[in-house]
């Protein structure tokens, strides 16, 4: 299959359900994250064969500090080690890494910092698959600093409602970036949870009820099935 033949370019994915998955089998949610890295792999791979050209996955929101401190110091381990475990297979394989968010914050520890700008210098020649972590990411942090960097380049009173129009998007964490065309939300919850939500403006939403480490290929080919089936109108008729 060949989704740029679909108009499919970009697929988003809001990876939920891990600590459900992990406490219906009565273990620690921590075990639920891990066994998330397998869907993952599948869909990476899945999107290899199938030339989708990006994929941006949901691994950590501004609001998941809320979490136990156990579980968000296992949440950084886990970047830290499927990183240094994978890159160089995800890199022989042509996959770029992209990572946004507030990637500065101070309660990122400095050995994921490092590990994501390596990885993301790494891989920057590859060109097959452009796959995006969002990592301490929230759209309302994205939006108001993009607003407080535009501002920072211009004298106010000489900046135009037009300019803001034409370069806000310029402001964002990744700004070559194509909006999603297709959104899936796993383990049932129907809402966005803070996720992408100026480039979801016009992106077609699947909430589908399998927890994310149940997910595989076969739940993404029945995603891109259900998008064919889809007229996306952008306001027309
Ligand atoms: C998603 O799974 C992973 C992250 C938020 C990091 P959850 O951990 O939110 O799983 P549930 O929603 O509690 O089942
Ligand atoms: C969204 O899931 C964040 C990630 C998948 C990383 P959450 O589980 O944190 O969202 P809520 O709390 O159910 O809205
Ligand atoms: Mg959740």
């Amino acid at each position: 299959m060949n989704l740029e033949d679909y108009n499919l370019k970009h697929i988003a994915i809001i990876m939920d359900g891990n600590g459900r998955w992990a406490e219906q089998r009565g273990l620690d949610r921590t075990a639920g994250h891990a066994a998330g890295e397998h869907s993952l792999s599948k869909v990476i791979d899945w999107a290899l064969d199938n030339n989708l050209k990006w994929l941006t996955v949901y691994a950590f929101s501004t609001e998941n500090w809320s979490r136990s401190k156990e579980e968000v110091d296992y949440l950084m381990f886990f970047n830290r080690d499927l990183l240094t475990r994978r890159r160089e297979e995800f890199n022989e394989k042509g996959v770029r890494f992209f990572f946004i968010g507030d990637l500065k914050d101070k309660m990122i520890p400095d050995e994921n910092k490092k590990l994501m700008k390596d990885t993301a210098s790494l891989t920057r020649a590859n060109k097959k698959l452009n796959l995006v972590f969002a990592f301490n990411y929230g759209s309302e942090k994205e939006i108001h600093n993009a607003a407080y960097n535009l501002a920072r380049k211009h004298f106010t009173w000489l900046l135009t409602r037009k300019h803001v129009e034409e370069h806000f998007n310029d402001y964002l964490y990744l700004p070559q970036m194509p909006n999603p065309d297709l959104l899936i939300r796993t383990a049932g919850e129907k809402r966005l949870s803070n996720f992408l939500l100026l480039q979801l403006s016009y992106t077609e939403l699947m909430f589908v009820e399998e927890l994310w480490p149940d997910f595989n290929e076969e739940n993404m080919k029945e995603a891109v099935k259900e998008f064919k089936n889809r007229t996306r109108k952008y306001g027309g008729i």
